[in-house]
């Protein structure tokens, strides 16, 4: 790889979109992270994707609208410090926009259509990608769904905008999001290399300690759309229902039964959250060898269920006071987008000094 990365500073940049609430899944897969790097780095960006929620949500601007506030207060609650990291609203730096456009002349329909983040997320929506696509087992279904907008096919060339704007180089982002800052470095080596400059910086994406949290219900990944993952703002009784219906061993029928590990949902959340090694370790050692002493189902999901209060409890609560003042976040918003858009400006003069489209007339 062409690693520039020395002449830049380390910034950190990320986001959401603002489509729901954030869950489980997206604190262990980057959020953890992003707690990490606003204390170990001087400038970090976090971006609420309004622009990006709108390619697949364009007529429903009121969801994207609400949640707004919504994914600001869940990173505010779990500490995503507002004077340490700049908030700010994608639509209001409009430099993004601009420079989107100038990075989609280096993009081809291609390499989007066979990015495989677009390829999966157009597959869940169900919209029409090439002439056909795959089902989940592997067969072929075709003329179905609807046609993919235009934006969205688009928004990996988007999302370069968001993280170079302000020239951030490292990316604390979910797995899922790798192939869309792949796409990101192509634009970074072809806009440097044709324009006779190193004005963009190569981005490191930051995959958290668990990329891939599995759902409660034993599928591979946890996602709100599929109803299958515990929300960061989850009520206890939410809490407590959601883990009672989880995945177990569907052999062990009886306590005393032999029990398996892998596969066990309630174990993989108790390794990723559980707090005390020894006594995971203890359960999992009766839980496998059965008999008498084997543990019941109900008792470690209870010691889950308590395992997760200790994390949500107080990011719930957090939440509820920020909730409180919400003059307070729009302040927040404010500042952070003043920052936000001087990194934006002195970008874009370099953009257009080196495209040769900064008329002085
Ligand atoms: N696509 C990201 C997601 O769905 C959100 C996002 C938009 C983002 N712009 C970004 C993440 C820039 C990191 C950097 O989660």
């Amino acid at each position: 790889m062409n690693d520039n990365s020395s002449h830049f500073k380390p910034i950190i940049l990320t986001g959401d979109r603002p489509t729901g609430a954030l869950h489980l899944g997206h604190y262990v897969g980057s959020i953890q992270n992003r707690l990490k790097f606003q204390d170990e780095y001087d400038t970090c960006f976090y971006m609420v994707a309004d622009v990006q929620a709108l390619t697949d949500n364009a007529d429903d601007p009121q969801k994207v609208r609400d949640n707004v506030i919504e994914v600001v207060l869940d990173n505010l609650a779990v500490g995503v410090d507002p004077t340490k990291t700049h908030f700010f609203i994608q639509s209001m730096v409009p430099e993004i926009a601009e420079l989107t456009v100038f990075f989609m002349n280096l993009v081809t329909v291609q390499q989007l259509s066979h990015n495989p983040t677009i390829k999966t997320e157009a597959l869940q929506k169900g919209y029409f990608l090439q002439n056909k696509f795959l089902t989940a087992d592997g067969g072929e279904e075709k003329n179905i769904g609807h046609g993919i907008p235009l934006g969205f096919l688009a928004y990996p060339v988007s999302q370069a905008a968001d993280i170079l704007i302000c020239k951030a180089n490292i990316v604390p982002v979910g797995e899922d999001q790798m192939p869309v800052l792949e796409q990101a470095n192509d634009i970074v080596k072809k806009f440097n290399a044709t324009y006779g400059r190193e004005v963009f910086p190569m981005i490191k994406g930051i995959v958290g300690s668990t990329p891939r949290l599995v759902g409660t219900d034993g599928s591979s990944k946890a996602s709100k759309t599929l109803g299958n993952t515990i929300m960061l703002s989850d009520s206890p009784e939410e809490i407590e229902r959601k883990v009672m219906s989880m995945y177990t061993d569907p052999n062990r029928l009886k306590k005393t039964d032999e029990g398996q590990i892998e596969g066990n949902v309630v174990f993989t959340y108790l390794d990723i959250f559980g707090t005390d090694k020894k006594k995971i370790e203890d359960f999992k050692r009766r839980y496998i060898a059965g008999g008498d002493d084997a543990p019941g189902d109900i008792e470690i999901k209870k010691y889950l269920i308590e395992e997760l209060r200790k994390l949500l409890d107080p990011i719930r609560a957090r939440r509820e006071e920020y909730a409180k003042d919400i003059p307070a976040i729009e302040k927040i918003l404010r500042e952070g987008n003043a920052v936000a858009r001087k990194y934006a400006q002195a970008t874009m003069q370099e953009v257009r000094e080196v495209m040769k489209i900064n008329y002085k007339f």
